[in-house]
């Protein structure tokens, strides 16, 4: 058992050895166990827990249970529980191995955590979303002599959040080994003084320890040829040279270039003992009052979204191929930014961003020393948040996609005098550590006189947050200082359902004076017409006509992108997700996801809402969203009702008509010409499922990237049945875990990690993870239509 354990190990250093000869990375995510008790003996080195759970990390204790109202997060923490648990490995390490030096790195816990190496204490970490190392060198055993690590976790203060967290060790975990001579990771710094695509400059300045050194710096382009080096002695621990780069390839949203920045380590024998890898993209940027963001010279528009940090099913649990799915349907809808709303992601999220071709407002916090919820960091914050800040820009300065930083959201301090001091103090630590990126924070004052936030004089971009009306006054009340719309909307919409709307938008709750909506729906969904929002909020079309026509505002981003767990306004339990999504929470666009998609980019569009299953009597709003078109035209049965176009002022084309049993046809035309067309047909009885994998266009090259399995409901005409949900189950063989189901309705109370899952409006989603990821997996879907059998 012990020697099978170790071979795997080797195998894993093999396949995750990323910097070099000399430092190994392994993975060391498999092997764990797990215990949601808590029992100061599980700390001990001889503790037996072999009774406990065996796991993988990450890992999310919370997302496993059912909905409930009793946990004290409450709905708004996502009705899921917290706790404390225990997490234990057992690992062994060769003799051979003795001279060197050992860290492990924790991408992720939340929340507090405690540490044991072999029965050894060795420290507490505080926040739930910043990264962070411990040497455990002097405590390792070698040989024969086995070690253990333990992990207590508490997420036991409730509430702490605004928003689901997730509880556990949820995001990547890694041992590194490194000889006596080696980098300073965190240390290292990139920045780029010159950008033009004729000549660039990268400067390059990073710390050792050890001695007799020398570093050799090189860059590479994306085929991997060298274009540039050179070689330093090592001086006072530290290396600073510049490299000149000409005829460039500039990164961009469009074109996400990638450069690779190598540090090689050697000593005095020329032996390499360390190398790191980085990737940088050369860009530059810059915010003006007036006109705006430019990216490489270019005036552009920040077209961004707020995201969470959970997965949907898969709870906070960072999962690689997850994250790049949630990017991906939000690159393809014509996003070039997203804001970290509002902490730390897991720092391969950046990488993707990177990768993909996306900028990143990375944020640090929500609130300061007054608390959103009693036990929220406020309690931590006098004595870590220049730490915690520090160590979250070290860790991420060096990210390409990263051009702003947030030090928080809607923090209270900008109402009283204390916010200056906290601004100022704040914004030096970040300027110290990285002067090349604006200082930001996301407001809600608009009025100066009583925004001590923006009074300390110390951001380089001021964000606001709601208040469209107020956005003209912001130029003479905050002069000279770019703007920026740092977040919007918070619309709500539940995907698939449709009422008739008003003319008006309606606001839920109605105001301050409601904590929920008054008079919703009693199965606590939302229309998916834009006509619905918090009262703080308003429509999605309303929000991006109010920064699109003002030149000065250098972006919006939306509330939200995605539906997260928590924060259900309008409802209180049994609603447990949000309905601020333009996604739902199982990756499913809802209508008003193709209204971005004809505003902010070139592809055709041609979308219609809503289905035509409707009832004889039924007056039906019919929507377009379209672009690059002189109008549209509906046709009911092959009968046109006319055409419609949209303005500047309402993003959608439209008709009001009554339902006829068979189908509605849009079609679009440019200079007299027709262009696309849709059809929506009324569906007949359900007859089949129809099963579709994504895998190729989200896989990253980890052994967990997923299988996402959508399975929508059709006639045996193809038409999608939208009013007759089923119940499914998904089987997975020996070869494939069923990680969680979901369907994107914000009040359904199964757990999300259960292979049982009905379907919401036509569809629903399976997640699926292979063990062997050379083997053929199989995977049965049952539903009372009988067995549907998919090889993955
Ligand atoms: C904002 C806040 C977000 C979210 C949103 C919901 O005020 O910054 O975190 O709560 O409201 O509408």
């Amino acid at each position: 058992m012990l020697k099978k354990y170790l071979l795997s190990i080797l195998f894993v250093v093999v396949q995750q050895m990323t910097y070099g000869q000399s430092r190994e990375i392994v993975n060391f995510n498999q092997g764990w166990q797990f215990i949601l008790e808590d029992d100061l003996s599980f700390r001990n080195y001889a503790y037996n827990d072999k009774n406990w759970k065996s796991i993988a990390l990450p890992h999310d204790w919370s997302i496993g249970f059912d909905f409930d109202e009793k946990y004290p997060a409450g709905n708004a923490g996502g009705a899921l529980p917290g706790g404390i648990g225990w997490y234990r490995k057992t690992f062994d390490l060769p003799t051979l191995d003795s001279n060197k030096q050992f860290f492990i790195q924790f991408g992720g816990i939340y929340r507090y955590s405690e540490l044991w190496i072999n029965g050894i204490y060795l420290g507490k970490n505080i926040n739930g979303y910043l990264s962070f190392e411990k040497e455990l060198t002097k405590h390792l055993n070698f040989g024969t002599k086995t070690n253990v690590i333990a992990v207590r976790v508490d997420n036991s203060l409730q509430p702490n959040s605004r928003w689901y967290s997730g509880s556990g060790i949820y995001r990547d975990v890694k041992l590194e080994k490194r000889s006596t001579s080696y980098l300073l990771k965190n240390e290292t710094v990139i920045t780029t003084p010159q950008v033009n695509t004729k000549e660039s400059i990268v400067n390059i300045s990073a710390k050792t320890a050890g001695k007799d050194l020398l570093a050799k710096v090189e860059i590479l382009d994306v085929k991997g040829k060298v274009l540039a080096t050179k070689e330093k002695n090592v001086v006072n621990n530290s290396i600073q040279t510049s490299i000149k780069l000409s005829d460039i390839n500039l990164w961009s949203p469009n074109n996400p270039y990638l450069y690779k920045l190598k540090i090689s380590l050697f000593n005095n024998k020329k032996v390499i003992v360390d190398e790191l890898n980085y990737n940088v993209g050369l860009r530059e940027f810059e915010f003006d009052d007036k006109f705006g963001f430019t990216l490489n010279g270019i005036s552009t528009k920040i077209l961004g979204v707020c995201l969470h940090h959970d997965l949907g099913a898969l709870g906070a649990a960072f999962n690689k191929s997850a994250a790049k799915r949630q990017l991906i349907i939000m690159k393809e809808m014509g996003v070039n930014a997203i804001r970290t709303a509002h902490n730390p992601p897991a720092e391969e999220l950046l990488d993707l961003c990177d990768e993909l071709g996306l900028l990143v407002y990375n944020e640090a916090y929500d609130m300061w020393k007054k608390r959103k919820n009693k036990f929220d960091y406020n309690i931590d914050f006098d004595e870590h948040h220049i730490s915690d800040l520090e160590n979250f820009i070290k860790r991420d300065r060096n990210k390409t996609s990263v051009f702003m930083w947030s030090i928080g959201n809607e923090i209270r301090e900008q109402f009283d005098s204390t916010g200056i001091k906290l601004t100022q103090n704040m914004s030096r630590t970040v300027k110290a550590l990285d002067p090349t990126r604006p200082v930001t924070s996301a407001l809600t004052e608009t009025e100066y006189v009583k925004n001590f936030i923006a009074q300390a004089e110390a951001l380089d971009v001021l964000g606001f947050n709601y208040k469209y009306f107020d956005y003209d006054k912001l130029k003479t009340q905050f002069k000279n200082t770019p703007l920026l719309a740092a977040e919007t909307t918070s619309a709500l919409q539940t995907r698939g359902v449709y009422q008739t709307p008003h003319d008006t938008i309606q606001y839920w709750p109605a105001s301050s004076k409601d904590k929920y909506v008054v008079n919703g729906n009693s199965d606590y969904t939302v229309t998916a017409y834009d006509n619905v929002s918090a009262y703080w909020g308003t429509s999605h079309e309303r929000a991006w006509i109010e920064v699109k026509k003002r030149d000065f505002l250098s972006g919006i981003f939306v509330w939200s992108g995605i539906d997260f767990l928590g924060e259900p306004v309008p409802y209180a339990y049994p609603a447990r997700s949000s309905y601020y999504g333009i996604v739902d929470l199982a990756g499913l666009p809802k209508d008003v996801y193709y209204m971005y998609q004809s505003e902010w980019t070139n592809k055709e569009v041609l979308h219609v809402l809503p289905h035509w299953n409707w009832k004889k009597g039924d007056t039906i709003d019919v929507w377009c969203y379209y672009n690059n078109a002189d109008y549209v035209e509906l046709f009911l049965n092959g009968k046109s009702l006319g055409k419609s176009t949209k303005t500047a002022d309402v993003l959608h084309a439209s008709w009001k008509i009554p339902f006829e049993s068979g189908e509605i046809k849009v079609v679009k035309y440019r200079n007299g010409k027709e262009i696309q067309q849709v059809v929506r047909k009324t569906a007949g009885s359900l007859s089949d499922i129809q099963v579709e994998v994504e895998h190729e266009k989200y896989a990253t090259g980890d052994a967990t990237d997923l299988y996402f399995v959508t399975v929508s409901l059709k006639d045996d005409k193809g038409n999608l049945v939208t009013e007759d949900d089923i119940k499914l189950e998904f089987h997975a063989d020996e070869n494939c875990d069923v990680i969680g189901t979901d369907n994107g309705y914000q009040a359904d109370l199964n757990s999300l990690s259960k292979s049982k899952r009905k379907t919401f409006k036509g569809y629903a989603v399976g997640y699926v993870m292979k063990k062997d990821i050379n083997k053929v997996g199989n995977l049965i879907i049952k539903t009372k239509l009988g067995t549907k059998e998919i090889r993955l």
